[in-house]
């Protein structure tokens, strides 16, 4: 694993929606290295991008039309090289969003793969042979060309999926992992990671990383194919790092993966967190953190086996905001937790000042209800929350306007507020060892409220109590309990071996003599 990932706290970037510097409506790189310092300062040193690449935009760039060149709307090739460097003159490192598994229809790979001819890119996609034969188990695209064939697709419809061939082809127009179309398809990933760590990217986040061999249920020749990638990724650049979308650590990292995140499908584990009727993080009180920890128990062990990492996001750009439904104690305790979990944080722009879902919007570039996630941050006081020069009617996507939503700028100057909080927790999580990413970790109590649960490292033990339920509540362990080095909430306690946990709290202890 990379060093650089054993302490790195990670900010999620959706460039549209970031900072725009031409006025175009539309954020740009040069907007992100202008903010460099600001997520710098926040605590962050670790950045994930989403897909900045030469794009049609009917999935908000995860429709790939060329994967090595950036769209016009975000800069130059240059430009992003630009922000590499100045990530890393300030000790930071980026990631890239890979996407393996499908691409447009737009592409020229697909252009020249829907020709009759036979030709290098006939088999780079899943076409069967003839238009009136359905791929299994997938939708497809057909009738668009003159190639007797339907094209199978991964998402939507505009998105073609690439051949990484089939775990046990059963279909004439199948192909195995190892043959020859799907292997060149691999080669062509290659090349495409190849040339962006070779300008100076430090790793990928990898968009549906399960998805690539079809037919697959155990995933054991999509583990296969991660392991040939990654292994030859470890070997020319040991410093970059892979993590997954797949949300199930168990298959990911056997893939070689350095990480994987917990997510809104896959497992119920994390949506019982925080995305559900009733979930953990709520003052009503009447979730529990079992399954979500019955869940990564079982995952935990494996990944510290296999050396890798387990991540939590605070949200994503196809989640639902965390701030939806939620007042600001329950956001600071939702925080309390994922920055004391083990593995590397993520937090998604604008979850830091608690920005909101915003309901009702109309869908762009493929969002639909993920668009009001994916809103224009809200920086300052000035026009359009200081996002953009450009006319209000120009912008991305609508930005919030509701009278009280957050600003930097006002949770700056506000000593209670979220982003105060956050700036706290991840001081403090850089200053004890015990709270390291690969510090040990271990569940004390997991049923109703509170959760409790031990890191520890060589020098230090600290029990971590989150109670996000709206009333006390005291937990008696079975340590000495020495002081208490943060707490959330009013009177917080410890006696003996017992501490009290606020309401909407949190209370980290010190175990006496460790
Ligand atoms: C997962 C991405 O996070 C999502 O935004 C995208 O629409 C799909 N994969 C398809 O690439």
């Amino acid at each position: 694993m990379a060093k650089w990932l054993e302490n790195a706290i990670f900010y999620e970037i959706y460039p549209q929606s970031f900072n725009d510097t031409n006025g175009d409506g539309i954020g740009d790189f040069q907007g992100i290295i202008e903010k460099l310092d600001y997520i710098k300062d926040t605590g962050f040193n670790a950045i994930w991008m989403n897909p900045c690449f030469d794009s049609p935009f009917g999935d908000a760039g995860y429709d790939v039309r060329d994967y090595k060149k950036t769209a016009a709307r975000y800069g130059t090739n240059e430009d992003l090289k630009r922000l590499f460097d100045e990530c890393h003159k300030r000790d930071m490192h980026i990631l890239l969003d890979l996407v393996p598994g499908h691409t447009s229809v737009e592409h020229e790979w697909f252009k020249k793969s829907m020709l009759p001819e036979i030709n290098e890119y006939t088999d780079r996609y899943i076409w069967t042979n003839n238009i009136w034969e359905q791929p299994e188990g997938l939708n497809c695209i057909r009738g668009i060309s003159d190639r007797d064939g339907s094209a199978a697709v991964n998402f939507f419809s505009s998105q073609p999926a690439l051949n990484y061939g089939y775990a046990q082809p059963k279909f004439a127009y199948q192909q195995k992992p190892t043959d020859p179309g799907p292997m060149s398809t691999r080669a062509a990933i290659k090349d495409v990671m190849k040339f962006w760590l070779d300008m100076g990217c430090d790793g990928f986040r990898v968009d549906m990383a399960g998805s690539l061999v079809k037919c697959d249920p155990e995933y054991k020749e999509t583990i296969k194919l991660w392991q040939d990638i990654t292994g030859y990724l470890k070997s020319e650049y040991p410093e970059a790092a892979m993590v997954s979308e797949w949300g199930e650590p168990q298959y990911s990292l056997a893939g070689g993966f350095d990480m994987d995140f917990l997510l809104h499908f896959g497992p119920e584990g994390y949506n019982s967190m925080f995305r559900c009727a009733e979930p953990f993080f709520s003052k009503r009180g009447k979730g529990t953190p079992k399954i979500f920890a019955e869940q990564y128990i079982a995952n935990y062990e494996k990944a510290k086996a296999g050396g890798g990492l387990i991540c939590i996001p605070s949200g994503n750009h196809d989640m639902d905001r965390l701030a939806r439904g939620r007042d600001w104690d329950e956001l600071k305790c939702c925080f309390a937790f994922l920055l004391t979990m083990p593995g590397a944080p993520f937090v998604y722009y604008g979850d830091e000042i608690g920005m909101n879902y915003v309901e009702g919007l109309t869908s762009v570039e493929g969002g639909y209800n993920r668009t009001g996630s994916r809103t224009p941050m809200q920086w300052d006081s000035t026009a359009n929350d200081g996002f953009s020069s450009a006319d209000k009617t120009q912008l991305y996507i609508k930005q919030d306007d509701s009278p009280d939503r957050p600003t930097v700028e006002k949770q700056k100057l506000d000593t209670d507020s979220l982003y105060n909080e956050i700036i706290k927790l991840i001081k403090l999580r850089n200053e004890n060892t015990a709270l390291h990413n690969l510090s040990e970790f271990e569940f004390v109590s997991y049923d109703g409220y509170p959760l409790v649960y031990r890191r520890k490292s060589a020098e230090q033990e600290l029990l971590i109590c989150i109670n996000p339920c709206g009333d006390d509540k005291s937990f008696t362990d079975n340590e000495e309990l020495g002081e208490i080095v943060y707490s959330l909430g009013e009177n917080a306690a410890v006696s003996g071996r017992t501490v009290n946990i606020p309401a909407s709290g949190a209370v980290f202890v010190s175990i006496k003599n460790k």
